[in-house]
C-alpha cells in the first residue's frame, strides 16, 4: 500500500489540546479506504509511551539535539505509530507546550526540530516495511521536516505536502540557533527560512514542501491576505498554485447522537429536550423560553469570546440560557467566572472534559463561535450532526460549513445556522438576537436543526482531496 509518513505534534486519542489532534488521529482511518497508509511519528510524551503497547526500538539516534534518542515502532488506538522517545525532550510532567510557570518550554525550537529531524531521516532512509512516498507535516511543529529532507541524501524522491492548521503560531528562533537546530546557514535567507532576523519553522516549511494545505477552502483564501496571513501572506501568494484549502471532517462515530453513551440517544431534535432538562440541571441553571446555547472552546484571542462576554444581556433578554467550557487565557477565565457570578443565565466550567463536551453538544439548542479567525473549526461540525445549531463568525471554515438563515435559504430549505460578520460586538448582537427569533419560531427551528443534522460532516469528500494531493506529489513507485 502507498505509505506516508504524517509528523505532528499532538494525535488524538493519545495526546490533544485542540482540533490540531482530532485531524491527525482520524486522517490515518479515513485515508485507508483511498488507499493510503498513514504513519504517524510523534513525541513521545509520558500518555503517549504509556498507550503505546509492545513497541520495538527500529532507530536509535546518538546525537538528538542535547541528548540519546530512539524511535520506537508500535500501535496505540488503532493507529500506526512511530514514537520519538527522547526523555531530555518529552519525559515532562504537565501541557505539552507550556512549562509549569504556563509559558512556552524555552527549548520548544529544539523540541519540534528534533520531531522533524527524525522525521526526515526516517522517511529519507525507511524504516522496516515504511518506505514513504510522502512526507505529511503538520503546522510548525512539523514544517522543518520538508526542510531537513530537501537537504538530505536520499530526500529527493519523496514528496513533502505541509498543512496549516492555524497560522498563528510560527516556532520562531533566534538566527543564533542555526547550528543548534541542525539548519543549513544557506537556507537562512528571505527566499528560506529566515523570517525578519529569526528562524521560522513554518516559513522554512512553507518555501521547502511541495504542496501545502490548510483546513478549509475560505481560509486558504484568507490565509493569502494581510489581515490573516500573519505576516506569511505574501510567502503565500507565491505559493498560490500549490495551496489548497480542504475541510476537516469529525468522526462520525464519536460524535454520533443516535449511539453517544453521554447522552439519551436521539435521531430527530424531538429527541433533544430529555438531554436539553440533563444539561440545565448539571450547569444549575434554571429553564426559560429562549434559547440554551453552549460554547466549547481553548479560550484565546482567536475564539472572540471576550466579544461575547459583551452581548450576554441580549440572550438574557430573551430569557435566553449560556453553558461554557473552557480553559486557556488566565484573563478570559476570570472575566468568564466573573460573568457566571453576576448573570443567572450563565453558568461556566473551566477545564477541559470530553464527556461534558458530548452532554453539551447533545443538550444545547445552539453552540456559538465568534471566531475572529477559524481556520476550519470542529465544534460547529459538532452542532451540525446534533442539531445543535450554529451561531458562528463568517470566517475560514465556519463560512464553509453553516449556510446563514436568510429568507432565501430558509424558503428554499436549505439553511443550517446563522453567521455574522464582520467580528464585532454589533453583528454579534444581532445574530444572537436573530437566533432568538428563530428559536421563537418552533417550526423554523426544528426545520434548521433538521437540516443541519443532514449535513455531511465526516471525511467522504475529503479524504479524495487529500488522496489527489498525495498523489500529485507523490505519485511515483
Ligand atoms: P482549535 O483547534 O482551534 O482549538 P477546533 O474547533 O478545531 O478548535 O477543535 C477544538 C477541539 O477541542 C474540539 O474537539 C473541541 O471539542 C475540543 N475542546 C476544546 N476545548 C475543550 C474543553 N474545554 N473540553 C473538552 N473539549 C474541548
Ligand atoms: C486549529 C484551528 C481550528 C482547526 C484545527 C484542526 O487549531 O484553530 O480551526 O479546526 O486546527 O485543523
Amino acid at each position: 500500500m502507498k505509505t506516508v509518513l504524517s509528523v505532528a505534534s499532538e494525535v488524538s486519542p493519545l495526546v490533544k489540546t485542540g482540533g490540531l489532534a482530532d485531524v491527525t488521529g482520524a486522517l490515518p482511518g479515513a485515508m485507508r479506504a483511498e488507499g493510503w497508509r498513514l504513519v504517524t511519528l510523534l513525541p513521545g510524551y509520558p500518555s503517549v509511551m504509556k498507550a503505546l503497547k509492545s513497541s520495538r526500538v527500529v532507530r536509535t539516534e546518538r546525537a538528538c539535539f542535547g541528548g540519546r534518542a530512539r524511535v520506537l515502532a508500535g500501535r496505540a488506538a488503532g493507529l500506526e505509530l512511530l514514537v520519538l522517545d527522547a526523555p531530555h525532550l518529552f519525559d515532562r510532567a504537565g501541557a505539552i507546550y507550556l512549562g509549569p510557570d504556563g509559558k512556552d518550554w524555552p527549548d520548544n525550537a529544539e523540541r519540534f526540530a528534533a520531531l522533524s529531524w527524525v522525521a526526515a531521516r526516517l522517511a529519507a532512509a525507511g524504516v522496516e516495511d515504511v518506505k514513504p512516498r510522502v512526507l505529511h507535516a503538520h503546522d510548525w511543529q512539523g514544517a522543518l521536516a520538508p526542510v531537513y529532507l530537501k537537504a538530505m541524501k536520499g530526500g529527493a524522491g519523496i514528496g513533502t505536502l505541509l498543512t496549516i492548521h492555524n497560522i498563528a503560531f510560527h516556532g520562531l528562533a533566534p538566527a543564533s540557533k542555526l547550528a543548534a537546530l541542525k539548519l543549513p546557514e544557506a537556507g537562512f535567507t528571505p527566499d528560506g527560512f529566515e523570517y525578519w532576523g529569526k528562524i521560522s519553522a513554518l516559513k522554512g516549511g512553507l518555501v521547502a514542501s511541495d504542496c501545502i494545505s490548510t483546513v478549509s477552502p475560505t481560509y486558504a483564501r484568507e490565509l493569502m491576505t494581510p489581515e490573516f496571513g500573519m505576516g506569511l501572506d505574501g510567502v503565500l501568494r507565491q505559493r498560490v498554485g500549490d495551496l489548497t484549502g480542504i475541510l476537516n471532517g469529525i468522526d462520525e462515530e464519536l460524535w454520533n447522537p443516535a449511539a453517544d453513551p453521554e447522552i439519551a440517544p436521539y435521531k430527530s431534535p424531538a429527541g433533544k429536550a430529555k438531554n436539553r432538562r440533563a444539561l440545565l440541571h448539571e450547569f444549575g441553571l434554571a429553564d426559560g423560553p429562549g434559547p440554551l446555547c453552549v460554547v466549547i472552546s481553548r479560550l484565546t484571542e482567536q475564539k472572540g469570546l471576550d466579544l461575547l462576554l459583551n452581548a450576554l444581556d441580549v440572550l438574557a433578554a430573551r430569557s435566553g440560557r449560556l453553558a461554557l467550557l473552557g480553559s486557556g487565557d488566565a484573563g478570559l477565565e476570570a472575566a468568564w467566572r466573573d460573568a457566571a457570578a453576576r448573570l443567572p443565565g450563565v453558568a461556566v466550567r473551566i477545564g477541559y472534559d470530553e464527556a461534558l463536551a458530548h452532554r453539551m453538544i447533545g443538550g444545547a439548542d445552539a453552540i456559538l463561535l465568534p471566531s475572529r479567525f477559524e481556520p476550519c473549526g470542529l465544534t460547529q461540525l459538532y452542532g451540525l450532526r446534533y442539531g445543535t445549531v450554529p451561531v458562528v463568525a463568517d470566517t475560514g471554515g465556519l463560512a464553509d460549513t453553516v449556510i446563514d438563515a436568510n429568507a432565501a435559504a430558509l424558503a428554499m430549505g436549505v439553511a443550517t445556522g446563522v453567521k455574522f460578520s464582520p467580528v464585532a460586538l454589533d453583528p454579534l448582537r444581532f445574530a444572537l438576537s436573530r437566533l432568538c427569533n428563530l428559536h421563537g419560531d418552533r417550526k423554523t427551528f426544528t426545520t434548521l436543526q433538521r437540516n443541519a443534522m443532514k449535513q455531511p460532516v465526516g471525511w467522504a469528500a475529503s479524504a479524495p482531496q487529500y488522496a489527489a494531493l498525495y498523489d500529485r506529489i507523490g505519485g511515483r513507485a
